[in-house]
């Protein structure tokens, strides 16, 4: 079995833990001010403060943003969904903007038309870490003086031309849950040359709990995931995901498996050492993951179409997703019965306009129903990669 994903982990992560929790210490507070400047580094931003996940860190920027009742945000309509109820909880209206049927990333245009006198900010999301047209966006929402914050949850260390996302907008925020380019085993990071904003951002997190336990559940999520895949044991469960009716139970299991990211909470200081160590060899994962990508997209059939990355651009291949000519849901069926993982619908991105009710962005709906993200991870081989090539352009046939 060829899995979607494999967490990168290192020996040192499981020692670090298990020092953590026997002492019942969660390490020197130092790590995070050094992880924080490293990531700043990494984001080609002056500051950075550690959040207890991505979507934390975006509600810290919009709060401080004072984006409330009234307000509008914009957000790509394909992305995750559980971003709409922060915004909502701000008692503000997300407000979908469609995407670009090849990057799928928000369509500039479709931003400039969603531009009310009520728009408050843009969420640019880097899909799948991929590069979106920030510098369109931007001009875009300058004149209005809109603040653009990116969405770099899936993007660290990805570049556009000279410059790494995350120094683009007003803000930006990242995640380190399990599958991100560095896996802390959750937390994230909000990046922005706006002293104040991450001041306010680091005063909020100092009250969180600081949580050993949930750090070592998520890491406890990812070996037991590792084990079932090595095992074979997953096989049933993943059968349960094609089967209508069995999809829900199947989703709900695997999310009491894998805890959610923390809504309060501290980023320990255990997880910025992990971060740090990790750091050292993300550029060449990220080579390994571009040359994986070009090494599968060489091999595709012509209307299997890959993420086009924008040029200039390098992803981090978070994933490698593909647009099918045909409906994704039995193809990940006849996948899966050759021995090969993969990711449809939501287990991708949602469909948020239709989540939020917006019937007008009908790119999102086409990718959200034909998009399949193949296993994409650092350990895969060449072998590897023309099985699933082979396997996918018969299933399509
Ligand atoms: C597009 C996108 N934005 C934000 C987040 C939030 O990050 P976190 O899981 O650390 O809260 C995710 C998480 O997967 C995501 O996919």
């Amino acid at each position: 079995m060829i899995p979607r994903h494999w967490a990168h982990t290192l020996p040192e992560d499981w020692a670090d833990l298990r020092r953590a929790v026997r002492t019942r210490d969660a390490g020197d507070p130092a790590l995070i001010a050094q992880w924080e400047a490293t990531v700043a580094e990494v984001a080609g931003t002056p500051h950075a403060a550690a959040v207890s996940s991505g979507r934390r860190g975006m509600a810290l920027i919009f709060q401080h943003l004072g984006i409330g009742p009234e307000d509008e945000v914009i957000v790509p309509a394909y992305t995750l969904a559980d971003l709409i109820p922060l915004i909502e909880a701000l008692g503000a209206r997300a407000v979908p903007a469609d995407i670009d049927l090849d990057t799928f990333n928000l369509l500039p245009a479709a931003v400039a038309q969603r531009i009310t006198a009520k728009t408050r900010a843009i969420l640019a999301l880097h899909a799948f870490g991929a590069p979106c047209a920030i510098d369109r966006i931007l001009e875009i929402a300058q004149p209005a003086r809109i603040p653009v914050i990116e969405d770099c949850a899936h993007a660290l260390g990805a570049t556009l031309g000279d410059r790494k996302v995350g120094a683009f907008g007003r803000a930006a925020f990242f995640s380190f849950e399990p599958t991100k380019p560095v896996n802390t085993f959750g937390g994230g990071m909000v990046t922005s040359s706006d002293a104040a904003l991450i001041a306010a951002v680091r005063e909020k997190m100092a009250s969180g709990d600081a949580s050993l336990n949930a750090v070592q559940k998520k890491a406890n999520a990812v070996r037991m995931e590792q084990w079932m895949f090595q095992t074979r044991i997953i096989f049933p469960f993943l059968l349960a995901l094609t089967i209508p009716g069995m999809r829900e139970l199947a989703a709900a299991a695997y999310r009491r498996v894998q805890p959610p990211p923390r809504p309060t909470g501290r980023y320990l200081p255990v997880q910025a050492a992990i971060g740090l160590r990790k750091i050292a060899t993300l550029q060449d994962r990220i080579q390994t993951r571009n040359r994986h990508a070009h090494h599968l997209s060489a091999l595709l059939k012509p209307d299997i179409r890959p993420q086009r990355v924008l040029e200039g651009a390098m992803s981090t291949y978070y994933f490698f997703v593909v647009l099918l000519p045909c409906p994704a849901a039995p193809v990940r069926r006849r996948l899966l019965l050759r021995g090969i993982d993969a990711a449809v619908g939501h287990e991708i991105a949602d469909d948020c306009a239709a989540i939020i009710g917006a019937a007008d962005c009908p790119n999102a709906a086409h990718v959200f129903r034909h998009a399949v993200a193949l296993p994409m991870y650092e350990g895969l081989s060449e072998a590897e990669l023309a099985r699933i090539a082979k396997v996918l352009n018969a299933a399509v046939g």
